[in-house]
Formats: C-alpha cells, sequence, structure tokens
C-alpha cells in the first residue's frame, strides 16, 4: 500500500503545501505574502490572516499536482513550531480538520528538523545524492543558528547555537541600516554578487566554543556606515556592491569558522546545510569549497527547498510514518519549541 502524506508549513510568512508518496515529493506549492514588504518585516496578524486565505488553495494545488485525491491520503503533517502562533494555528487547525474529516494520520513536525532534512528531498525529476549518517548539519534561518549532529532521522543534538541573533536577521538587520527592502539577505547577496569582498572590514565575534554571536556586527557596521557618511553622504550608493560583498564574506567566514571547529571536534565529514541562509549563495560556495579542501561530503539542498517549503515538512514526516510516530487530535501548535524538547532530551 502507498503511504501518501499531504504536509502543511504556515510557520512564518509562506503558506506551503506538499505531497510526498513513498518518500518521493510530487509537489511542492508555495504562496508568499507580500503584504509585509510595506512594513519592513512580518507582521503577525497579517500573515495570518493571509495564511487563511492561502491554505485552502494552495493545498488543492498541491493535490491537483501531485495527481492524488485527499481520499489516498495517508498521513497529514503540519508544522507544529517553532514560529508565529497566529500563523502555526492555521496550519495546525487545518490539518486536525483534515485528519478528522478524512480518517487519517495526524503528524506533527519542528520546523528545525525539517530544515534539517531538507538534503532527503527526492523528485521524480531527479534523484540527488542523499547524506549518509552522522552528518553535521550548519542550520542558518531567519530565526535560528546552530550546528547540529544528527545521528539518525530521529535522534539530533544542538552542538552550537547562537547566543544572540541568527544569521538571517544579521543579513536582514545590516540591510535594513543600509536601505535595503524586507527581507534583505537575497538583497544582499545580489549586491554582494557584483562586489569586493575585501574593500572593507567588520569586526567578528570572539566567542569560545562552537557558539556563534552575530550581534556585534550590526553594531559594527552602524559605526562604519556613521563614519563613512559624515564624510561622503552619498557613501552607501556609492559603494553598496562592496559593503555587501564585505558584510557577506564576513558573515560566512564566521558560520564556516565554527563549523571547522565542530568537523575538527567530532571527526564527521559529512557537512549538510539548511534553512533561509543556506540560499546564500556566497555560503553555498564556500561550504562546496570547504568540502574539497577537507575531504568533507557537502549536501547544499536545491535553492527551493532552503527558504521555509512543505516539500522538508513532508520528508521529516515521512520518516517519522515510518517510525509510526503519530500525533493526536489535543494537539496545539508551539511559538518556542526546541529540537531538545522535540526529539524528547
Ligand atoms: O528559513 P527561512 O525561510 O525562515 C525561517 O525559518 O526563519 O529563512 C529566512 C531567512 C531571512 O533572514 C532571509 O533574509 C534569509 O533567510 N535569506 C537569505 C537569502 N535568502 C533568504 N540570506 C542570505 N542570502 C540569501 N540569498
Ligand atoms: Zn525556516
Amino acid at each position: 500500500m502507498n503511504i501518501t502524506i499531504l504536509a502543511i508549513e504556515s510557520s512564518c510568512d509562506d503558506t506551503s503545501a506538499a505531497v510526498i508518496q513513498n518518500g518521493v515529493v510530487l509537489s511542492n506549492s508555495i504562496a508568499n505574502q507580500s503584504v509585509h514588504e510595506e512594513y519592513g518585516g512580518v507582521v503577525p496578524e497579517l500573515a495570518s490572516r493571509s495564511h487563511q486565505q492561502n491554505i485552502v488553495p494552495v493545498i488543492e494545488k498541491a493535490l491537483k499536482q501531485a495527481g492524488v485525491t485527499k481520499q489516498e491520503i495517508s498521513a497529514v503533517a503540519f508544522t507544529r513550531g517553532p514560529g508565529l502562533l497566529g500563523s502555526l494555528l492555521v496550519g495546525t487547525s487545518f490539518a486536525k480538520g483534515f485528519a478528522l474529516a478524512h480518517g487519517c494520520k495526524l503528524i506533527e513536525v519542528n520546523h528545525l528538523h525539517a530544515h534539517v532534512l531538507a538534503s532527503f528531498i527526492q523528485t521524480p525529476q531527479e534523484k540527488v545524492p542523499e547524506p549518509t549518517f552522522p552528518f553535521l548539519c550548519l542550520l542558518v534561518s531567519g530565526g535560528h543558528t546552530q550546528i547540529i549532529v544528527a545521528q539518525s532521522f530521529t535522534n539530533m543534538e544542538i552542538i552550537g547555537t547562537t547566543i544572540d541573533d541568527a544569521a538571517g536577521e544579521a543579513f536582514d538587520k545590516c540591510a535594513k541600516v543600509l536601505g535595503l527592502p524586507y527581507p534583505g539577505g537575497p538583497h544582499i547577496d545580489r549586491h554582494a554578487q557584483l562586489g569586493n569582498p575585501k574593500a572593507f572590514s567588520f569586526n567578528k565575534p570572539h566567542i569560545s566554543g562552537l557558539d556563534y554571536s552575530f550581534s556585534g556586527l550590526k553594531t559594527s557596521v552602524l559605526y562604519f556606515l556613521r563614519d563613512a557618511l559624515r564624510t561622503n553622504p552619498q557613501f552607501i550608493e556609492h559603494h553598496i556592491d562592496d559593503i555587501c560583498a564585505t558584510l557577506q564574506k564576513t558573515i560566512v567566514d564566521i558560520l564556516l569558522d565554527k563549523l571547522h571547529k565542530a568537523v575538527q571536534q567530532t571527526g564527521i565529514k559529512q557537512i549538510v546545510i539548511g534553512g533561509g541562509v543556506a540560499a546564500n549563495s556566497g555560503l553555498r560556495n564556500a561550504i562546496a569549497d570547504y568540502g574539497v579542501q577537507h575531504t568533507c561530503a557537502t549536501y547544499i539542498p536545491e535553492l527551493r527547498y532552503t527558504t521555509d517549503n512543505a516539500a522538508m515538512i513532508a520528508v521529516t514526516a515521512y520518516h517519522k510514518y515510518l517510525a509510526q510516530d503519530f500525533a493526536t487530535q489535543d494537539i496545539s501548535p508551539r511559538a518556542r519549541y526546541s529540537l531538545q524538547e522535540y526529539f524528547g532530551r
């Protein structure tokens, strides 16, 4: 019998649905919310309202693209957290209602677990090489920056984390200072590709162990710009490509420095990246180069599977289905939901 799962992601400002059958992702439909652009950040109330408007058409589209009927669904999976509570509530409620109406299983997925497993997404069009266990995952998103040791699909441990801002936040906050639109990460990436990464210099943090810190970088950029703008009020316009290239190189260097330490400490030579910042061209190139230099196997998910998407929820749910790990109707979403708690540590 086929294992067919409908997966829903609604943790922040993207409504997404995917269908996975016997481990192969058949469809992945996403509705992005442009409503937040004019506010310079995600407005939680507007996000949950847009999810409510988008969720039915997004799910219909995913089912249609997959050529699967609602009656064929063995389980419905949803992102339980972490994320915006109002946004999570829409996906969670829909999934619970769907499971009740169609008499299928219910599977809760932690959003971070799904980012880690994005490298396992297989489609009918292309079979990608999969990481083998144990592997190290550099998880870099808008809300999280962690180094994770994955022993298996369902056993993972965080060995490094940010003590303040996430890498995505560093990109977005610095972009805001530079007058770039939200979210700033992709804009910095675009400018960086045209600039010189050695043009300027920003301070790097000195944090011991495998933890990260990014809050100082924004301050360093702020002071640098304050001084530069005094002598040239058009400094940003004239040097935007070089500023972005330097900034991106600094963030990537910080990320790689701790990842290298983790490789040395654990002896693990399988490296996976995941999360929205894994879309960054500088990071993708740096990880690939690192793999060549240090004879590590590197796994870089396709661009569309780095930022929030339901395909990664689907692949995670498939492995939870195989482990017979199901949720019940009394489940509720969690705005804060650490991997430790999720894995029952
Ligand atoms: O994983 P994600 O879609 O949402 C969260 O779970 O947070 O990550 C969003 C983050 C944002 O901070 C965004 O600026 C960043 O990923 N991002 C990028 C790029 N694309 C998205 N950062 C740098 N370069 C990119 N190309
Ligand atoms: Zn995410």
